[in-house]
């Protein structure tokens, strides 16, 4: 009885591991190659998942019987959400993917994945997997964006956002919860943050590369100091927002011809005015660091607080680095300051 129990336990959990048992053979039948690890675009831009298949020709019933699945994983991969799945003819695209994703099929051993109007939020991995009668074999492509990683935190101040606050600060800023990838490569290119953050997988950082006292002490190498993953609900940080190019015209406002400044009110009219909207603190770092806009006068932006980009230091500027300059929240009604606007595209 009780060796019954655990064959029925065994066979249990073995239907529940993952990958799933599979054909087993002196040589696979099928096997699926995506001959990039990575593929990198941008924002609005096009990409191609490689995925290609190589399988036995006495195996090959024809492929009407084939199943191609794209699936992303999530940040933490613990899920895969269905992005496509095609058999034979029939073609089913899933969430947000529909209309934006199609098998390229260049011929009938291509299963690589066409993106069309990449947004902020496809980054990430996706796995390719084929199912042929009893075959079954994946491989795993990730999708990368050029663009810019940015700390935030609110007008409440430093430490106020738990997960789901910090995801949707980052949209309010047209920007997503950057991953740590994202990090890496930033702080790869110089970038150090005294204040830690979340990013998409739930884990809170922050990247120093002039290792100091506050920062995690003195005697330390440089690298992301890394908190672990906190409770989404309960912990609270900043944020590490990511942002990528964008379709749109990033420009200053002051007030034309006599020059003088605006309260927050009179900033967004005054956009609103020219045809566009107060600029976001998102654009404001992509037009800096994606296009090199340089600014020495300081904007309201949407949020209410107030920065201006120096991509060219400079005295009285930035003296020392190209960075997007911090003001602060100030007042919304102190007159004091120009605004950036910004005119969207299409
Ligand atoms: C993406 O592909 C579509 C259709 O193939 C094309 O019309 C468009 O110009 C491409 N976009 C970019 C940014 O290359
Ligand atoms: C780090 O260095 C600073 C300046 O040298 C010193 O004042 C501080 O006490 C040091 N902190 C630690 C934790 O060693
Ligand atoms: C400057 O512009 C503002 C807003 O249009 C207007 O209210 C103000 O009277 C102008 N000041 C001068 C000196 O023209």
């Amino acid at each position: 009885m009780i060796t019954l129990i655990s064959i029925a336990l065994l066979s249990l959990s073995l239907a529940d591991s993952w990958p799933s048992p599979v054909y087993v053979s002196d040589e696979p039948h099928l096997t699926v190659v995506a001959s990039q690890p990575k593929v990198i675009t941008f924002r609005g831009g096009n990409a191609t998942l490689p995925c290609r298949l190589d399988r036995d020709i006495e195996d090959a019933f024809g492929g009407s019987t084939m199943r191609i699945k794209w699936t992303k994983l999530s940040p933490d991969f613990s899920k895969e959400i269905d992005v496509l799945v095609s058999m034979g003819f029939h073609k089913k695209m899933y969430n947000g993917y529909n209309g934006r994703v199609h098998l390229q099929e260049s011929d009938e051993n291509d299963a690589s994945l066409v993106f069309t109007e990449v947004r902020l939020e496809d980054v990430g991995k996706y796995k390719c997997e084929v199912i042929d009668g009893m075959d079954d074999a994946t491989d795993v492509v990730s999708l990368e964006l050029t663009g810019v990683v940015f700390p935030y935190s609110p007008r409440l101040g430093r430490y106020n956002l738990n997960y789901h606050d910090a995801e949707a600060a980052c949209l309010e800023q047209d920007s997503v919860v950057a991953n740590f990838d994202q990090l890496y490569e930033a702080w790869k290119g110089g970038f150090d943050w005294c204040n830690a953050g979340w990013l998409n997988d739930g884990s809170v950082q922050y990247p120093i590369t002039t290792p100091r006292g506050p920062c995690g002490g003195n005697n330390t190498v440089p690298g992301l100091r890394n908190y672990g993953l906190r409770d989404k609900t309960k912990s609270r940080y900043d944020v590490f927002c990511f942002t990528s190019n964008f379709k749109g015209r990033f420009y200053y406002l002051n007030n034309g011809f006599n020059m003088t400044k605006f309260t927050y009110d009179e900033a967004a009219q005054a956009c609103e005015n020219d045809g566009s909207q107060i600029a976001k603190v998102g654009q404001m770092f992509a037009a800096w660091k994606l296009l090199g806009f340089d600014r020495c006068d300081a904007g309201w932006l949407a949020d209410g607080s107030v920065r201006y980009p120096i991509s060219n230091p400079r005295r009285r500027c930035s003296p020392t680095e190209a960075a997007v300059r911090f003001i602060g929240f100030p007042d919304k009604k102190h007159k004091l300051f120009g605004v950036y606007c910004f005119q969207a595209f299409d």
